[in-house]
């Protein structure tokens, strides 16, 4: 969709990702708009991500990155517009293949960590198991959620609480979760907001290491250094996405 007359002319974002032929994008947006009661938020979001991007969303208070990120998730279906993720039409999925594809493709990290509290982390991991529509035996279910905090570097805490860890680690244990599927994209809402810069460097290099095994991967963040860890930058303004102006990603 062509930006608003009124908009000023912005450098198009789906150009730094030309898609060659054959291959399907990771997420594939088209004409997004969202409306909520006071006003619309996303008023004609154009966006393709390629398998193995990094990419940085980021944008003013407000500017609708959490919305966005919902819809691109399969969140929130409140849209007009298109929107496919690995080649779906979101749309076009009833609530139950819609549910199994959040489980099994998609991992999800946000700000708050959402960690059951009375769980251990190795239980809290495997969770996504618990709501999958064909789970995995137990002991499939727990060499995966192992493996997955192998990755995070916590096996040795698989039996703690939640409430016995580090901001970081409470962290490491919600992406080991969102990884025990082995999606093949991670959606992550502002994952460094709750932590001190060094904890949040080290859950950057983390994602970065995850991306650089194949991981793609979207991140909403207001902090200058997690946007220096993408591949791509682009930022939310007036409903629309756009390359920022004043950060550089530098990978
Ligand atoms: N469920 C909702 N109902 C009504 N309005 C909403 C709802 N969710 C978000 N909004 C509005 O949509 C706009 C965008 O919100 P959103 O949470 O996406 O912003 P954001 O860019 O993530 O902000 P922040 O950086 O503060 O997290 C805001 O004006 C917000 O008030
Ligand atoms: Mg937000």
């Amino acid at each position: 969709m062509e930006p608003e007359s009124n908009q000023p002319a912005v450098p198009d974002p789906r150009a730094a990702s030309e898609v060659p032929s054959g291959e399907t994008p990771c997420i594939v947006v088209t004409g997004l708009r969202k409306r909520f009661s006071d006003g619309e938020v996303l008023r004609g979001i154009d966006l393709v991500i390629r398998r193995g991007e990094l990419v940085g969303f980021t944008g003013r208070s407000g500017s609708g990155k959490s919305t966005l990120l919902h819809i691109l998730g399969g969140l929130d279906r409140g849209y007009e517009g298109k929107v496919s993720l690995l080649g779906q039409d979101l749309a076009t999925l009833s609530d139950r293949a819609l549910a199994n594809l959040r489980n099994r493709h998609i991992g999800f990290v946000f700000q708050a960590f959402h960690l059951l509290t009375h769980l251990s982390c190795l239980d809290n991991v495997l969770l996504p198991n618990a709501f999958a529509q064909e789970p995995l035996g137990r002991m499939q279910a727990e060499e995966r959620a192992m493996a997955a905090l192998t990755r995070v570097g916590l096996a040795d805490r698989r039996h703690s609480r939640p409430s016995e860890l580090s901001g970081g680690q409470k962290q490491r244990v919600a992406i080991a979760r969102a990884l025990l599927f082995q999606p093949e994209v991670l959606l992550c809402d502002e994952p460094t907001g709750n932590l001190d810069d060094f904890t949040g460097q080290q859950i950057i290099d983390l994602f970065v290491e995850l991306n650089r095994d194949g991981l793609t991967m979207v991140l909403v963040t207001h902090e200058p250094r997690v946007a220096q860890a993408t591949t791509r930058l682009l930022s939310l303004q007036n409903g629309l996405m756009v390359p920022p102006q004043s950060l550089e990603p530098s990978r």
